[in-house]
């Protein structure tokens, strides 16, 4: 009813006198802007809703926002070159030169965007020129998510140069900030890592142009007053969505108020603007918790499946990956006996990786081919016609790995079109994995990754799946094209154009966001993926972590977690890291013994009964991997009538893990009966847990239980289900 309430409230600027309140709400948080006695607009307020509307007039005063020495610092979208003294969220200069900007409030209005969903727009102008920005809030009222992002127009009389253009400028007040951020490399991604902030900023960013990630992670949780914790504590968790180069920017103020912007980099970024049209940024999207990072990232999930991912709600395909198996090395009775290995396993698809096309210059490694994306004639005579029936002929689907924004020098590609490849005049060429880039900002090579997709379709239809790999960073940054400033950025519109149309064509084939040189993750590209590949790292030693991490923010239903032979682990270890989230296999099928096939085969079958609790479940993360010796991990459904549980021995000395105390669960119903299983057990193997127990949902989560992970146990899966 209150939702009801606010929408279609529409002021215009002949209100302006008094000041007017912003409630932008959901169901349990509120960001209350404020348009002050100056026209200029302010946060008052940004975390849990009050219950009555009313009082949001009463936060004037309270702290000292909107005083200081600029009167900006808690600007929600601060403008530079005037009386601003912080870092600004967008900085211009107009068409005669003149470097400032002052924005001040229009109207605003709110009106329903979709079920359970709002779009709040502000329209702010500058008094003195023709330019305007409008800021745009999506307020999702059942996940308690906010996705921002401003769009920047003018109709001054030549263009206008932008220097910065941040996506969202927040602004929180607490007794102290603890920063979690995310770094890595490959193999070793979005590692966290907790700082508690001070004066002056921090700064968290990235300029690789084809992915926001490798060696930082677009997203954060910014925790106040306290290090953040699991399930309490107040928590702003955000990610821009944005396949880009990215900037976070900390900053305390003088008040002890933090700052937040967060956008595109401007790094090398500068934006010519012409007269009247529109500069949209990616949007920021966010969520205030005070039920911690667990409940933060619940939200987020919640947010992911039911607003984001394509058929986020849905299922997805267990597959079997030639990869690791085969690398460059297979023909087609070599795959068509993967294929039967596939079916052999139970698996629903088989994917062809890198290594089926080229034939000047034949795909063998990873320095020649790219880019020339005909079937290799040597390894596949019949081309990939015959391939997608063989695999149909041994029961399994068929899909294909792709990468089509790069190149490689030596190829067809390259030699025909030198200038769609991103590079340096008077400078030499600079491969990453001896690969290049191709200049996605020109139309004419968006055509050529759309045909190379569409082409693969056109000629199979029956093509189940694709793998869309990016092994590559931009080096040597210019475009012959296209104003370079304007590379970073319209290379990332350019891959989502492609993606666009692609999707308005295909729109439920299953496609696989990967990116083996450190990962590209992140919910701009993810409007248009199913799925995402973590890491290259396959080790369920290093993928406890890196999926954990990963879980803060993006669900278990769109993480690949393959079964490989990294780190050499049994079977069941590697089983149960990978059930986590989407699971699928890379391994050579025919090498596996008896006891390990029919595990395998078996896990499969109890994978199919437990998804749709890890896909659509609430995660519950019971014990940090970083913190403790075993490390656990729960799904809940929405029911509270089954639930998952995951739990594996980290350390591996003396008796670590064997003497714990019952671990705690969270989420079911404290009135309702629950059996704990095991499953995924080895063939032969007897668990000490009696199933036939049955625990209320209270004690279980009082008193806990113990999993009995040990040296011998080193994974345990428990399936908890509803006693009827
Ligand atoms: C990347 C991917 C791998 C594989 C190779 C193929 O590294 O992450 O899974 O597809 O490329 O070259």
């Amino acid at each position: 009813m209150r939702f009801l309430l606010t929408l279609f409230s529409l002021i215009s600027s002949s209100a302006v006198a008094a000041t007017i309140d912003i409630p932008i709400e959901t169901s349990r948080t509120a960001l209350v802007l404020r348009v002050d006695n100056d026209g200029h607009l302010v946060t008052v307020h940004h975390g849990k809703r009050l219950q009555q509307t009313a009082e949001y007039a009463r936060l004037r005063g309270i702290t000292h926002l909107n005083e200081g020495y600029s009167e900006y610092y808690n600007s929600v979208y601060t403008p530079a070159g005037s009386r601003n003294l912080l870092e600004p969220a967008i900085q211009a200069t107009h068409a005669d030169g003149n470097p400032s900007l002052d924005l001040v409030y229009v109207r605003h209005e709110t009106k329903p965007a979709g079920t359970g969903v709002t779009l709040t727009t502000i329209l702010l102008k500058d008094p003195q020129y023709a330019f305007e920005v409008t800021l745009n809030y999506k307020a999702y009222q059942n996940e308690d998510v906010l996705e921002s992002w401003s769009t920047i127009r003018h109709t001054e009389k030549k263009a206008v140069r932008l220097q910065k253009y941040a996506s969202a400028n927040l602004y929180l007040s607490a007794g102290q900030y603890y920063l979690t951020h995310y770094h890595g490399n490959w193999a070793s991604e979005v590692r966290p890592e907790e700082v508690q902030l001070t004066a002056g900023m921090k700064v968290i960013d990235s300029k690789l142009g084809t992915r926001a990630q490798m060696l930082q992670a677009p997203m954060f949780m910014l925790s106040l007053n306290q290090p953040a914790q699991e399930e309490q504590g107040e928590v702003v968790a955000g990610t821009l969505a944005w396949s880009g180069n990215f900037q976070f920017q900390f900053e305390i103020d003088p008040y002890h108020n933090v700052r937040l912007l967060a956008g595109i980099n401007p790094y090398a970024s500068e934006y010519t603007l012409e007269p009247g049209r529109d500069f949209t940024t990616p949007a920021l999207i966010y969520t205030y918790s005070n039920q911690g990072t667990g409940g933060a990232s619940r939200s987020l999930h919640r947010w992911a499946r039911n607003h984001r991912i394509p058929q986020g709600t849905g299922d997805r395909l267990t597959l079997l990956n030639n990869w690791e198996a085969t690398q460059f090395d297979f023909d087609e009775p070599k795959l068509v006996d993967l294929f039967k290995d596939g079916k052999k396993l139970g698996v629903d698809l088989f994917l062809l990786d890198d290594g089926w096309f080229g034939n000047k210059f034949p795909r063998n490694d990873d320095k020649a081919g790219l880019g020339d994306w005909q079937e290799n004639k040597a390894k596949l005579p019949h081309g990939l016609g015959y391939l997608v029936q063989q695999a149909e002929a041994a029961g399994v689907k068929f899909g294909i790995w792709i990468e089509p924004e790069m190149v490689n020098p030596k190829s067809e590609l390259y030699t025909k079109h030198p200038d769609w490849v991103i590079k340096l005049p008077n400078r030499p060429d600079a491969v990453f994995r001896n690969q290049q880039v191709l200049d996605l900002s020109n139309p004419k090579v968006q055509d050529f990754v759309y045909g190379v997709v569409d082409d693969l379709f056109t000629k199979n239809p029956k093509l189940a799946y694709i793998k869309w790999d990016c092994n590559a960073v931009i080096y040597n940054a210019y475009s012959s094209v296209n104003q370079t400033s304007h590379l970073y950025v319209d290379y990332v519109r350019g891959l989502y154009r492609v993606l666009e149309k692609l999707r308005a064509k295909y729109p439920t084939v299953p496609m696989m966001l990967c990116s083996g040189g450190g990962a590209r993750v992140d919910y701009g590209a993810l409007k248009y993926f199913t799925e995402y590949w973590p890491s290259d790292n396959t080790s369920p030693a290093e993928r406890i972590f890196i999926q954990y991490n990963y879980s803060a923010f993006f669900p278990a239903i769109a993480s690949c977690n393959h079964i490989t032979d990294w780190g050499n682990f049994p079977i069941k270890f590697r089983t149960d890291v990978a059930m986590m989230g989407k699971m699928g296999y890379d391994i050579v099928v025919s090498k596996l013994d008896a006891n390990d096939l029919a595990f395998s085969q078996q896990a499969l079958k109890n994978y199919g009964r437990l998804k749709p609790v890890i896909y659509q479940g609430d995660l519950f993360r019971l014990q940090s991997p970083h913190t403790n010796d075993v490390g656990s991990v729960m799904y809940v459904s929405e029911k509270q009538d089954k639930a998952v549980w995951f739990s594996y021995l980290i350390n591996s000395r003396f008796k670590a893990g064997s003497d714990l105390p019952p671990i705690r669960l969270r989420g079911l119903q404290p009135g309702k009966r629950y059996t704990v299983q095991e499953t995924n057990l080895m063939p032969g193997t007897k668990s000490p847990i009696d199933g036939s127990v049955t625990y209320s949902g209270d004690f279980l989560m009082t008193v806990g239980l113990n999993p009995a992970v040990n040296d011998r146990r080193t994974s345990v899966v428990l399936e908890i289900s509803e006693a009827l």
